[in-house]
């Protein structure tokens, strides 16, 4: 059984298509043991919450520094012996100790097709106003291993999204959680749980499914 510990800022609508998966049964092999925040008015905590599923709130505001915080973060992460952590909209930086700590083992969802809108700075609400900005016709989301870049992991899975006419970047950033977050997170895990994916050569490879 893949245990998992999934880290969340906001609304937490990634975290409930995981906790949606589960029950049904179209993430096998897997249980989420914790859900950490570093925002104590997350609604994901709630979500977490209302399925019994242990919450936590740590947060940078809590330390007198970053290194104390990420320390504190490591800890708290490692207590729930993870196999996988799942960053869905996390928007704090992961500690180089952590990253060191679980290769490959952290997966994050981005709301863009990965190379495009993303790095430093995009993140949320952001990307869709980038994309909409520079007037893409396909937008999408990828889900990624996290390595010590920003969004810069081996690429395991990507679901295009057509930028529609009269798009804002809230009706934008609904779509592609629609039709791709919500189906590629969920999918990745089930992928992982099941042993499906390996990294070589520094990309994600998906065995015959
Ligand atoms: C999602 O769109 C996710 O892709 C994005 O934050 C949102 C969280 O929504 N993450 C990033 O931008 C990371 N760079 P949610 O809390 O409703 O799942």
């Amino acid at each position: 059984m893949l245990r998992i510990v999934v880290c969340v800022s906001g609304g937490g609508t990634n975290l409930q298509a995981v906790i949606d998966a589960i029950s049904k049964g179209s993430i096998t092999n897997a249980r989420i043991e914790a859900v950490i925040s570093n925002n104590p008015g997350a609604y994901a905590l709630q979500r977490a919450k209302d399925h019994g599923i242990s919450e936590i709130c740590i947060s940078p505001k809590q330390f007198e520094n970053r290194e104390r915080f990420n320390q504190a973060f490591l800890e708290e992460v490692n207590k729930y012996q993870p196999d996988l952590i799942v960053l869905a909209g996390f928007l704090v930086v992961i500690p180089e100790i952590m990253i060191r700590q679980y290769p490959n083992r952290i997966i994050n969802i981005h709301p863009s097709l990965i190379p495009s809108f993303c790095g430093t700075g995009y993140y949320g609400l952001k990307v869709h106003e980038g994309v909409l900005k520079r007037g893409v016709k396909v937008t999408g989301a990828t889900v990624h291993f996290v390595d010590e870049g920003t969004d810069t992991g081996p690429i395991i899975l990507q679901k295009p999204v057509l930028v529609e006419e009269g798009d804002t970047p809230e009706i934008l950033q609904r779509r592609v959680m629609e039709q791709a977050e919500w189906n590629i997170l969920p999918q990745a895990i089930d992928l992982i749980a099941n042993g499906k994916v390996s990294v070589e050569d520094g990309k994600a490879v998906i065995a015959n499914v």
